[in-house]
C-alpha cells in the first residue's frame, strides 16, 4: 500500500511538472491566413495535411495540420465565396473572425490541443510616412479598426477596438522585420475619412482582417500577433489595386521566406523569449 501511494505521488508530481513545462512553451500554434494562395507555400513547406473534419461542412473554411519539431501546427484559411457565387477568397473581417473563433473553440476544448499562440499572416498596405516599403515584413505591436465610426458616447472606443499584440521584439530582430500597428478595414482602397482614422490609429500597415482575428483571440485569451508583408503604399500616389496586383508575387516570396523562420523561432520558446 505504502509503495502504491509512493508511485501515485511520484507520478502526479511528474505529470504536473510535465504540464508546467508544456504550458510555458509554444506547443499548439495556429496560423490564420485569409487567402489560399498566401497559405499554399507554407502548407507545402511543412507538409501539412488538409483535415476535412476540422470545420463544419457548412463553413467554407479549411484547416491544414501537422507537426514541426515540438509544435502542433494548424493553418486555417477562409476558403472561397459560395454565398455570392463569386468563387473568390473570403477576405475581410467577417470570415476572419468566424474562422478564428471556430478554430480556437475546437482546439481549446481539449487540454492537449489548447492553443498557445495564433499568428495572422498575409499581405498589407504600408505607410511610407511610417517607414514602410514594398516587400517589407512587419510584425504587429497592436491592431485597431479604422472603418467603425460610432460617434456615440462610449461606443467610439468600441468601434476602434484597439488590441495589443503579444510582444515579439526579439523575433522581429531575429528575422529582420519592422514593428508597428496594423489598422483594419473592409475595403482595399482608402478614402479621406479612412486616412484620418488610420492616422489616429498610428498605423504602419493596413489590412482587412487582423482586428477581427484579434477580437476572437481575446475572447479565448489566446496570445496573438500579425506577420504582414507590404504589397502597396497606402500614402503613395498609385492606385492600391494596381500596385497590389503588381507586387503580390514579390510579397508572397517575402511571406514564404519569413513564415518558416517565424515557426522555427517560436516553436519550443516561451512568450518571454519572443
Ligand atoms: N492587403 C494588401 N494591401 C492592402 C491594402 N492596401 N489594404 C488592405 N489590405 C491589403
Amino acid at each position: 500500500m505504502a509503495c502504491f501511494s509512493f508511485i501515485t505521488y511520484a507520478s502526479i508530481y511528474e505529470r504536473h511538472s510535465h504540464i508546467h513545462a508544456l504550458a510555458s512553451h509554444h506547443h499548439s500554434v495556429v496560423v490564420a491566413i485569409a487567402m489560399e494562395a498566401e497559405a499554399a507555400p507554407l502548407i507545402q513547406h511543412l507538409s501539412l495535411k488538409l483535415n476535412p473534419q476540422f470545420f463544419s461542412p457548412k463553413s467554407p473554411f479549411l484547416a491544414y495540420q501537422g507537426t514541426h519539431e515540438s509544435c502542433n501546427l494548424t493553418v486555417i484559411t477562409n476558403g472561397k465565396d459560395a454565398v455570392h457565387g463569386t468563387g473568390v477568397d473570403n477576405v475581410g473581417t467577417i470570415p476572419a473572425a468566424l474562422a478564428t473563433y471556430l478554430a480556437l473553440e475546437k482546439l481549446d476544448a481539449q487540454e492537449e490541443t489548447k492553443v498557445d499562440l495564433l499568428i495572422n499572416a498575409g499581405t498589407c498596405g504600408g505607410f511610407k510616412a511610417m517607414g514602410a516599403e514594398i516587400g517589407d515584413v512587419f510584425l504587429t505591436t497592436a491592431v485597431a479598426n479604422h472603418d467603425r465610426r460610432i460617434p456615440i458616447p462610449g461606443f467610439t472606443g468600441y468601434g476602434i477596438g484597439k488590441v495589443n499584440s503579444t510582444s515579439v521584439e526579439k523575433l522581429a530582430g531575429e528575422i529582420n522585420a519592422k514593428l508597428g500597428v496594423c489598422t483594419t478595414g473592409n475595403s482595399l482602397d482608402a478614402h479621406d475619412v479612412d486616412h484620418l482614422h488610420m492616422g489616429e490609429n498610428e498605423a504602419s500597415v493596413k489590412d482587412m482582417e487582423i482586428a477581427a482575428i484579434a477580437w476572437s483571440c481575446e475572447l479565448h485569451q489566446t496570445p496573438h500577433f500579425g506577420l504582414k508583408v507590404v504589397t502597396d503604399i497606402v500614402d503613395g500616389d498609385r492606385a492600391t489595386q494596381e500596385e497590389f496586383m503588381e507586387n503580390l508575387g514579390t510579397a508572397a516570396k517575402s511571406l514564404q521566406e519569413a513564415l518558416p523562420k517565424v515557426i522555427e523561432y517560436i516553436c519550443g520558446r516561451s512568450h518571454d523569449e519572443l
